[in-house]
This record gives C-alpha cells, sequence and structure tokens, in this order.
C-alpha cells in the first residue's frame, strides 16, 4: 500500500460541548439551561423519553481540563473544538441590553449591536464563568494547539427556552427558544460578547452545532428525548429559518470584533438511496436534510418561497462536518421519502446491518465511505474549507473502534487526495460523557471514564489514534484496518 500522509498542516483533534462533558465535580452545575431542565424532568424519565442520568455525575472537564489537555497532548492532538454554554454566560436575561435592528418583511436583516452594548452586557455577564472559560482556552492555546469555539452546543438558557413549559401548553407559551424571534436577537449579542471578549485566544468559531438535529430530534422525531419534544412540522420549519437567521446575524455579531474565521458545524448523513428507482428521493432528502440549511447561508438561497435573501449569503468561512453513518432512503407516500431500517443510524444495536456491516452500541452502522462521499459532495457544491468536527462510534468494549478509526481517517485522506480542501479531523470523544437523552450508556471516548473517581483510562484505540496523529500518517503496519469492514 502507498504511503498514506497528511500535510503538515493537517490537524488532528477532538471535540468537546459544555452540557456533555463539563459537569461532574460540585461547583460545576449549570442549572440554568433548558437541556438540565428537560433531564431533570421527572414525567420525562418516567415516561422513558430520557435515561434518568444526570449531566452533574458526569467528566467533570470544568475542573479537569488539565487532566484532558495533557491526554489529548500525548495522543499527539493539535486541535480542540471547545463548547461553550451560553446559559453560563448569561444565566440571567438579556433583553434589557437593547439593540436597534432592522425587520424587513418578517426578517432581521441588522442588528446594531454597537461597543457600549458590549459593556453593558459585560456587567450582566456571569464573571466567574467568564474567566473560567478564559482559564480552560488559556491552557489548551498554552500549549500551542489550535482551538476552535463552538457557541451553541444544543442548550439554551431556561430565560429563552422552557421546553416542559412549552409542551404543555402545545407551543402556546414560552419562553419558545428558536420559535421566538428575540433568541435570534439575544443570540447575537451573547455570541458579539463573546467574540469580543475571546477573539484574542480563539482560532476560528463555529457559532451552532447540528441546527438540524436540534428541530427535527425536536419537534418531528418526538421519541428521541430532545426538547420540547412536541410534534408539529411547521414549529420545526419555523425553528430551521429562524436558525438560519440566528446564524447569519451570529456570523455578523462575530465579525465586529474578529477577523478568524467563522463556521458552521453540520450534522451530515450519507443518504443513498435503497434501489435504483429511489435516486431522486435520495437527490430530495439530501436537498432537505442538508443543502437547503446550507444553500441559505452560503447562497441566501430559501426555497420555500423561492427568495433570495442578501442577508444571508455569504455568511459561511469554513464548514464542520459531523459525520457519524448513513441513510438508506426510499420514497414514502406521506412525507416524500423515509429512511429505511436495517441501514445506517436505523440498526440493531451491537448487531449487524442488512448489508453484514458491524453496528455500534447505539445501533449505528459502520460505514466509512460514506465520510469520503460527503466531503467530495460538500466541497463540490460550496468550495470552503472543511473539517471533520466530530467522528466517532459508542463502543463500550473498544472492539470496533480501533477500525473506525484507522478506515474513516482513510477516508478523510482519501477525500483529500482527490484536491477536498479539508483541514483536519477532530475525535468525538476524548472521553467518555453524557450522551443527551441517552446518559451514560453511550461510551464514545478514546478514555473509559470512572464516574465516581473521575479517573480517565485509556482505551486500546487511543494508541491506535495517538500513532496516526503523531506521525500525520496512517502507517504501514495499521494499514490492514483502512478496509471497510464486512
Ligand atoms: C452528535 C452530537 C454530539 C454527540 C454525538 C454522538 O450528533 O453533536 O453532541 O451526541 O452526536
Amino acid at each position: 500500500m502507498s504511503r498514506v500522509s497528511f500535510p503538515k498542516d493537517f490537524v488532528f483533534g477532538f471535540s468537546e460541548s459544555g452540557f456533555q462533558f463539563e459537569m461532574g465535580l460540585p461547583g460545576s452545575e449549570d442549572p440554568n439551561g433548558d437541556w438540565w431542565a428537560w433531564v431533570h424532568d421527572t414525567d420525562n424519565i418516567r415516561a422513558g423519553l430520557v435515561s434518568g442520568d444526570f449531566p452533574e455525575d458526569g467528566p467533570g472537564y470544568w475542573h479537569l481540563y488539565r487532566m484532558d489537555h495533557d491526554i489529548a497532548e500525548r495522543l499527539g492532538m493539535d486541535a480542540a473544538r471547545l463548547g461553550m454554554e451560553w446559559s453560563r454566560i448569561f444565566s440571567k436575561p438579556t433583553f434589557d441590553v437593547k439593540v436597534d435592528y432592522s425587520l424587513e418583511k418578517r426578517y432581521i436583516t441588522h442588528i446594531n449591536i454597537k461597543e457600549e452594548h458590549l459593556k453593558k452586557l459585560d456587567e450582566i455577564a456571569n464573571k466567574e464563568a467568564v474567566e473560567h472559560y478564559r482559564e480552560i482556552f488559556q491552557d489548551w492555546k498554552a500549549r500551542g494547539k489550535k482551538l476552535i469555539v463552538c457557541l451553541y452546543h444544543w442548550p439554551l438558557p431556561l430565560w429563552m427556552h422552557d421546553p416542559i413549559k412549552a409542551r404543555r401548553s402545545a407551543l402556546r407559551e414560552g419562553p419558545l427558544g428558536w420559535l421566538d424571534k428575540r433568541c435570534v436577537i439575544e443570540f447575537a449579542k451573547y455570541v458579539a460578547y463573546v467574540a469580543w471578549k475571546y477573539n484574542d485566544l480563539v482560532d476560528a468559531w463555529a457559532t451552532m452545532n447540528e441546527p438540524n438535529v436540534v428541530y427535527s430530534q425536536g419537534y418531528i422525531n418526538v421519541k428521541s428525548g430532545f426538547p420540547p419534544g412536541f410534534l408539529d412540522l411547521g414549529a420545526a420549519m419555523k425553528t430551521m429559518m429562524n436558525m438560519i437567521e440566528a446564524h447569519a446575524r451570529a456570523y455578523d455579531a462575530i465579525k465586529i470584533s474578529s477577523k478568524k474565521p467563522v463556521g458552521i458545524i453540520y450534522a451530515v448523513s450519507c443518504i443513498e438511496p435503497l434501489k435504483s428507482e429511489d435516486e431522486d428521493v435520495a437527490r430530495r432528502a439530501r436537498r432537505e436534510s442538508t443543502y437547503a440549511f446550507l444553500d441559505a447561508i452560503t447562497r441566501g438561497v430559501i426555497e420555500q418561497g423561492n427568495i433570495i435573501r442578501d442577508d444571508l449569503r455569504g455568511r459561511l468561512d469554513w464548514l464542520g462536518v459531523n459525520y457519524y453513518t448513513r441513510l438508506v432512503v426510499t420514497s414514502d407516500a406521506r412525507l416524500g421519502w423515509r429512511a429505511v431500517p436495517g441501514y445506517g443510524f436505523l440498526c440493531q444495536p451491537d448487531s449487524l446491518s442488512l448489508t453484514g456491516r458491524p453496528t455500534s452500541d447505539f445501533g449505528w452502522e459502520v460505514y466509512p465511505e460514506g465520510l469520503h462521499k460527503v466531503l467530495s459532495d460538500l466541497y463540490a457544491r460550496y468550495k470552503l474549507p472543511l473539517m471533520v468536527t466530530e467522528n466517532g462510534i459508542a463502543d463500550k468494549s473498544d472492539r470496533l473502534r480501533p477500525r473506525f478509526i484507522v478506515s474513516h481517517i482513510h477516508q478523510t485522506y482519501l477525500a483529500l487526495k482527490e484536491g477536498v480542501d479539508v483541514r483536519g479531523y477532530l475525535h468525538w470523544a476524548l472521553v467518555d460523557n453524557y450522551e443527551w437523552a441517552s446518559g451514560f450508556n453511550m461510551k464514545f471516548g478514546l478514555c473509559q471514564v470512572d464516574l465516581k473517581t473521575k479517573k480517565r483510562y485509556l482505551r486500546p484505540s487511543a494508541l491506535i489514534f495517538r500513532e496516526i496523529a503523531t506521525r500525520k500518517s496512517i502507517p504501514e503496519e495499521l494499514q490492514y484496518l483502512t478496509e471497510p469492514p464486512c
């Protein structure tokens, strides 16, 4: 086999989010977000919608970040994508810091955030949290590493979204989160403030993680255990449109005080037709689940209504790709298309897919070729720098992870070799963490965490990752693991 080497400036690293990692030791709790309220809700727990595990029993990155950074450094990682929690920075509402904004039709096309607003926001920000995030970022940067900060990885402050009230009132009583236009404005203020505060430490920004998951799980796949868990296709669509607008206004808000590239992180599955007659259906599924959002923030195209919005166009400097598996789709009389069970995300846990591929503890099929495909497709369409911002597997026993890692990094390499501008590979996750509605059941870490002692233990696959990251190549003796499993 030929040499599989990555360019010197290609980064290997890890991705982390606030809610899933920070809490664990006394003093790290953040009870001011909607997800906190959601996973503690006794009705949700009784109904089995959420696991009954609590994030405050988690890996404790808030206090143990140095330990995790040490591990990451030892594993040869040169970049981290770290999450920030809006509810930590602004545990109380920011509505009173009044800003002017332009409203055209129903669209917020510009928000006029000035230095005087940032100073006022500084007065109401939670200073301890602001300082603590600075320490975390500084610790990573002092090691000569790249830092990507993601500003929203799902929890909204409770003052902006009360998911229990929203569900009980059939979305009539708020605060209603992204369904409420005020969320666009308050998000832009928070983001402007953070960019103003931390620009010196951050190499690249991501406004949001997987907006598509937020509205599809929250309002369509309501059994997934995501807030507010209320079935309403109209609400899903409205949330999507508000998040598109929020991204664009956040992009502008960052640019007030930062020249660093601003991206978004998107959940991208490789969408394939079940049979050759389903080609059109697959195209439609790709458009609806991926391109509609990304076309809006790059080209300003809003497909529904056939309009172009200049205030959305060109609001993306880079794109983060979270890839786990594929979706095999066929036509559906009611919805146009549907994913077929037995493939991709819809398999039995620890089993085999219909094509005989192994599946994870989550029931996700191992399908590395899909990563190559989505990177090539996205690059062909947007011509923007890409980064694999999440890729990993729930695999308690670490039986599948070694091949998972090598084969996905190899598929990234194949895309790179074809000219796709992919700048890095960030693994999900460095350590075991809190997997939303599934709690601690799903183990994504390169390190196992003893949740009682908070001790980290390297899984064997961590050493495989280290071999690749430190050499920036897949060494010959690991190349047998590049082949997709069968
Ligand atoms: C992604 C999320 C991340 C984690 C992984 C397994 O969709 O961004 O927080 O839950 O899935």
